[in-house]
């Protein structure tokens, strides 16, 4: 694994830009994407340049079961206003989250059929504070493609801030699997801040295990991790 220790995450995110716009320039066309509060900056970094993505398929890792791509909490929403809406690809597939309601199963497959026929040739990853990648917890087995994860109680608990009531949280989520992930031709996995040092030192430095899922990465021949100084603290 390529470790980047950079500065402040204004400049590991232009640093994470760099090699997919590099990759891309080389030939990639299916590109994986992630969401949460990591690769916010990194997609601004795409938004503000002159990449175009009109050639380009996005592949995200997951989305929630039972919000519509118009609920401001969903990952459909969150990629169009963070990077869709500037920057359309030709296609982009996230799991649908409607479907998986009543056809979880169905729909997971459909997601595998989709990762097969457009293998990702380069996949950007956050780091989950306990190791988790996407929605990957700890146990979740190397072998994993992708399935329904249900989301535990205290999730459900954080999430219902963002909701009229916890009746709404969703419950569950469709997610790529460690396998999926795993067979991306490269990855770039960023993390920032002193409360993401702890798991970034286990997945560098730490035993190859599924109680620390991103620990997998260092099996793979093709990663950059980027990170601040402050994720880096604890590495040796
Ligand atoms: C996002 C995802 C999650 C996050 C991780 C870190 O698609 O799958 O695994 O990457 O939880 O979250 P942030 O970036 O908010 O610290």
């Amino acid at each position: 694994m390529k470790v980047i220790i950079s500065s402040d995450k204004t400049s590991g995110s232009k640093k994470g830009f760099a090699i997919f716009k590099n990759s891309i320039a080389n030939g990639s066309k299916v590109i994986g994407l992630a969401t949460g509060s990591t690769p916010v900056t990194l997609y601004q970094e795409w938004t503000e340049s002159n990449l175009d993505n009109s050639n380009l398929i996005s592949i995200n890792l997951d989305e929630y079961v039972g919000l519509t791509p118009d609920n401001d909490q969903s990952y459909h929403y969150f990629m169009q206003k963070n990077l869709f809406a500037k920057k359309p690809f030709k296609h982009s597939y996230i799991p649908d989250g409607i479907k998986a309601i009543k056809d979880p199963e169905g729909t997971a497959a459909d997601y595998n059929k989709i990762i097969a026929e457009n293998p990702i040739d380069i996949q950007l990853l956050g780091l989950g504070q306990n190791g988790h990648i996407a929605f990957n917890e700890p146990g979740t087995p190397f072998d994993s493609v992708t399935h329904e994860v249900q989301l535990t109680e205290n999730t459900i608990k954080a999430n219902s801030r963002f909701f009229n009531n916890i009746d709404e949280v969703p419950k569950s989520a469709i997610c790529m699997g460690i396998a999926n992930i795993m067979s991306a031709k490269e990855i770039v996995i960023m993390a920032f801040g002193d409360n993401k040092a702890e798991a970034v030192q286990k997945m560098v430095e730490g035993p190859v295990t599924e109680e620390v899922p991103a620990s997998i990465l260092q099996k793979h021949e093709n990663v950059t991790l980027i990170v601040d100084q402050a994720a880096a603290s604890k590495l040796s």
